[in-house]
Parts: C-alpha cells; structure tokens; sequence
C-alpha cells in the first residue's frame, strides 16, 4: 500500500515538484528554524558501503592537519571569505588538507565561482598546478572574485567550457588524466552530474587518483552518490555542511 502511495505520488506529481514540497515542508519542522542556511536532506543506510581503510585513514590524517591550519588565501573583505577557515562545516580547509596529504601535483576543480575553493586547493602547496573550469569567467562573474591577474601564473589556469559535453571532455582528457585530485563542485542541477558520471568513466587508471564531490546531502545529489560504485566515503563531518564525499578512483570510476 505504502509503495502505491509512493509510486502513485512520483508519477502524479513528478520528482521534481514533489522535491519542492519536500523543500517547502522541512522548513517547518524544526522548533527553532533560526539557522543562517538549512537544506532538505534523507538520512538512509550505508550497508552498501564501499569504504576502504586508506579512504579512512586519508579522511582521518586531512581532518587532523585541516584542524591544525588556518588558510591565509583569497581577499579578506569579501561577502563569502567569512566562510573560508569554517572549519568544520565548509570544506575549503579539508579540500587543502586532502591535496596535501596525498602530495597533489596536479589538481582539477570543476565550479570555479569566486575561486575560494580553487586558492584553497593550493594553498601551502608545492609544485602544484591547479587547472580550474567553469563555464564563466573569474573575471566575469556577477560577483567579485578572489582571484588577482598575478594568480594566474604556472601553478593556476583556468579553462572555460563544459567538461560534461563529450567534445569537451575529450578535448581536455589529458589534464583530466594527469589530475591526482578532482573537485567537483558545480551546478548540482539533477543532470551535469550524470552526464559527468559517463566522463569519468573514460579516465584511465592511476597510481592515486581521488575526486571530492560537494553537497552529496543535497536530495538531488544522494541517488548520484549513492550509484557511484568505486570506494567512497561521506566526509561531511569534517566538510562542507551539505555534504563532502571522497572517492578512490585509481582504479576508474566505478558507477551504477
Ligand atoms: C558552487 S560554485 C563553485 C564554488 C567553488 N568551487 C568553491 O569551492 O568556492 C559552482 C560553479 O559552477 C559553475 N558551473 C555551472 N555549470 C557548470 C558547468 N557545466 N561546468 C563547469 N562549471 C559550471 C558555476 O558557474 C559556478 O561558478
């Protein structure tokens, strides 16, 4: 009975207006909603699990050291850098922390926005090159951004296009390849994600490759999460507050 109700609701209403009454309705259910920012989220069980000890011991040795530094990048008087040094709750000190602690060479973030993530990346970081991609320029943006001109010298590029068109990818694949450390943080739009999914899989094998996905709490973000195959582990305590999730992908992309 439960399921027909279910079913019956998904296909009268569709996912996505049902999504906005989820969204709606969660604002309503907490007796103190005095939060500066709240999302809908799912809990659910994680006996599918295809967490490994070198993913614990990489979350737990990043945790340590993001604990322990304070990131000194980016303008200081901007409407987001109040947020850069969260720590825990945004995940600029635990992205630092991961590229140092797997000794990053070369790092690709997908969502360049105000370049908060992109300038955390490297921060402290030797003989790094970050190459950054969005679909809009730093300079560009509607907003101000952190980056200066000078920023862009060997260890920072930015490229502009769309890693999910398959020209695209394909055009870019080598960086991609040579990339120890993927970030990908940008629209979370219920499809750039899946069609990314399909690039991924493209990537060869590498000694160490890892991607760091944000907001995989988000709804439109768990069922993503959870088709992806390869080990993974949720990383959210120590990261962004909507959600971090860290996976091995040496060995390709492992997805449903
Ligand atoms: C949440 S912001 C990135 C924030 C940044 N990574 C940080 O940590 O501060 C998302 C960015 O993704 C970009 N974006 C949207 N669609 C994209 C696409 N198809 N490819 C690359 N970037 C995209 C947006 O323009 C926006 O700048």
């Amino acid at each position: 009975m439960k399921i027909f109700v279910i079913n019956l609701l998904k296909i009268s209403l569709g996912i996505k207006n049902l999504r906005k009454i989820y969204s709606l309705l969660s604002k309503c259910v907490l007796r103190d909603n005095q939060i500066r920012h709240f999302e809908p989220s799912l809990i659910y069980s994680k006996e599918d699990s295809t967490v490994t000890p070198e993913l614990i011991d990489l979350i737990a040795e990043s945790s340590k050291l993001a604990s322990k530094t304070v990131l000194n990048c980016g303008k200081k008087n901007l409407p987001d850098s109040k947020y850069l040094n969260i720590f825990p709750g945004e995940h600029y000190r635990l992205i630092n922390a991961i590229a140092k602690t797997i000794n990053a060479k070369n790092i690709v973030e997908i969502g360049t926005f105000t370049g908060m993530g992109t300038l955390a990346l490297k921060y402290g970081l030797n003989d790094v090159l970050v190459t950054t991609y969005d679909i809009l320029k730093w300079n560009e943006l509607p907003l101000p951004s952190h980056f200066n001109s000078a920023d862009f010298d060997e260890s920072l590029n930015q490229i502009i296009g769309d890693l999910s068109d398959d020209n695209f990818f394909d055009n870019n694949l080598d960086i991609l390849n040579n990339a120890d450390l993927i970030f990908m943080d940008a629209p979370k739009d219920d499809s750039f994600e899946y069609r990314m999914a399909k690039q991924f899989k493209k990537l060869k094998n590498k000694g160490k490759r890892f991607l760091i996905l944000d907001d995989i709490l988000f709804v439109n973000m768990i069922d993503f999460w959870r088709k992806i195959k390869s080990p993974k582990i949720d990383a959210t305590v120590f990261g962004h507050f909507t959600g971090t999730g860290v996976v091995d992908i040496s060995d390709g992309f492992l997805y449903d």
